[in-house]
């Protein structure tokens, strides 16, 4: 539609369509029209009053396609013909079904993203980071593009050997379990336990340094079993979050490339020897100083992110990379990209982050046996604890159907209120708030999609074709509402931001709710045409709600 309004345009004004296309606006409010444009920029070419070349533009217009154009101030505002518009939206929805908004881009792009490390905690930020990377991946592909879902998991590591260290020393009598809030507590208690006495470092350092060699066989089988427990919890949060990915790197995979790599950039005078050590000093790009290699040729983290950036081009052919990662490794990715240029890497432009921000709890609310984190399982619990008791109060349900539904609802409430925000803002998670069935939430969300089908099964409706009498104002507004979801999608791609999504999603419930609210739909003597809207919307929504990587439920 925007396309057809600019095209109208180009007869009468001055400037490419390009710009005409990004000059046009959605009003705020639909009394003002469907889009409008602002003739700010022409009153500046053409040296005139911008009110006057609104009058005058809008006075040359005459097109089926608007049953109004008229200007308002500096503004020609377009009214679609909803006849039309009404046509047009509801056929293709209907039509397409699940396809309604999708791109054809065609590129491959990588999308690490999760990256939780073995032998830690899976914490509310990592859901976040889960949740955010999943949804952008469905955004990307929703526009036509081969994603490939990539992980990179720290297994190995100076935070490993502080595990070994700990469960050797004060552990060993105790079987390995299986269970994340057993295998984080081990870390927890080892940073405690180093906290109290530094010497104890030199401990790890050698475990550290077996770990890397990889030649002591007992070590070695410790490594992996307690390795390979963990990425298992890992895979059961994965596959109750509703993400799978096609690759996973480890960060053992990149370690021996790495520290070559740091051999390399020494050679070429792009690293330094200091005091052993080997280091990029960024300090004249104000990155400070980049450790490559420890004193005792030791491998970082910094050098394993310069292997693991050759690695994932090798492995795919790739037009773009991104990595999305928490703020706080800020600095970090911008040494990567700086020694990645410094290296004249070929794919360094391709090679991107997309930063998030962390999520934090309303203090003293929850806390945990592990401290300042706040472990998936404790947290999982106690939100679908919750959800249940909200269930509860509405219906009697028992059971399996009550677990299921109190996950899906927990899971929606959780995903949407981390997704809605944009990536650079701090979340405050708040749980009464994310599951407040009549808030900004994912309850609400799936609520109306519940009450949608829950008429259409009432109604016992079947596709026809429309027929399309006098259509009233709220009618309209929903139907435009209907009409934006592709533009909606393709900003979401664009701007790498699912939150578009997520606030159009709730948006466009409001105006169904408002729409149900003051309509009557079945009954009517517009019913068929009043259900063809029903479904469109409840199409559309699920389209939006899986874009988010939440799945509906038919009843709530
Ligand atoms: N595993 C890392 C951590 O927990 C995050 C990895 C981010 N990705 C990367 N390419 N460095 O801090």
């Amino acid at each position: 539609m925007r396309e057809i309004v600019a095209d109208i345009l180009s007869k009468h004004v001055k400037l490419g369509k390009k710009k005409i296309v990004d000059l046009i606006e959605i009003p705020p409010s639909s009394y003002l029209g469907d889009y409008a444009f602002p003739c700010f920029s022409l009153a500046k070419i053409e040296k005139k009053n911008p009110v006057e070349i609104a009058k005058e533009i809008s006075s040359k217009i005459k097109s089926d396609e608007f049953e109004l154009v008229k200007s308002v101030g500096p503004y020609v505002n377009f009214f679609i013909n909803r006849n039309h518009l009404a046509e047009k939206t509801l056929d293709s929805i209907r039509k397409a079904k699940d396809r309604y908004g999708s791109g054809k881009d065609s590129r491959t792009i990588l999308i690490e993203f999760s990256q939780a490390n073995t032998h830690k905690s899976f914490h509310v930020g990592h859901i976040r980071a889960t949740s955010f990377g999943e949804s952008l991946s469905r955004v990307l592909e929703f526009n036509g593009n081969k994603v490939i879902r990539a992980n990179y998991q720290g297994d190995t590591g100076m935070h490993v050997a502080k595990w070994i260290w700990c469960y050797k020393k004060y552990h060993s009598k105790e079987e390995l379990k299986r269970e994340e809030p057993w295998i984080a507590s081990i870390y927890v208690e080892a940073v405690k336990r180093l906290g109290e006495n530094e010497k104890l470092q030199e401990e790890v350092d050698e475990i550290n340094r077996n770990l890397e060699e990889g030649k002591d066989k007992e070590l070695m089988s410790l490594w992996k079993k307690s390795r390979d427990y963990s990425l298992q919890a890992f895979e059961k949060i994965y596959k109750e979050l509703n993400t799978r990915f096609d690759k996973y790197y480890f960060e053992r995979d990149v370690e021996k490339r790495g520290k070559e790599i740091a051999q390399e950039l020494v050679k070429k005078g792009i690293a330094e020897i200091s005091e052993g050590a080997i280091i990029i000093n960024f300090e004249k790009y104000n990155l400070g100083v980049w450790v490559l290699l420890r004193k005792d040729g030791t491998v970082l983290y910094s050098v394993k992110d310069l292997a693991l950036a050759e690695k994932k081009f090798k492995d795919f052919k790739l037009e773009g990379a991104i990595a999305t990662i928490g703020m706080a490794q800020f600095l970090h990715t911008s040494q990567i990209k700086k020694a990645l240029e410094l290296m004249k890497f070929s794919k360094a432009k391709d090679y991107n982050f997309l930063h998030f921000a962390e999520v934090r709890l309303p203090s003293g609310k929850m806390s945990s046996r592990t401290g300042d984190n706040i472990l998936y399982s404790d947290f999982m619990k106690e939100i679908t604890d919750y959800a249940k008791s909200e269930i509860l109060k509405r219906e009697k349900v028992k059971g399996k159907e009550l677990e299921d539904r109190a996950l899906a609802i927990a899971i929606s409430a959780i995903k949407y209120s981390l997704l809605r925000q944009h990536s650079n803002s701090v979340i405050v998670f708040n749980k009464e708030e994310a599951l407040n069935f009549e808030g900004n939430t994912g309850p609400y969300l799936l609520y109306s999609y519940a009450r949608a089908r829950s008429i259409l099964r009432k109604a016992k409706y079947k596709k026809q074709k429309l027929s399309i009498r006098a259509i009233t104002d709220d009618e309209k507004m929903i139907i435009a509402k209907l009409s934006n979801f592709p533009e909606i999608v393709r900003k979401a791609y664009v701007d790498l931001s699912p939150s578009t999504i997520a606030n159009y999603a709730f948006q466009l419930s409001q105006k169904f709710n408002e729409f149900y609210h003051s309509n009557k739909v079945i009954g009517s003597d517009n019913e068929s045409f009043r259900l063809a809207i029903v479904d469109s919307f409840s199409i559309v929504l699920k389209n939006a709600l899986s874009l988010l990587g939440i799945n509906v439920l038919k009843k709530m």
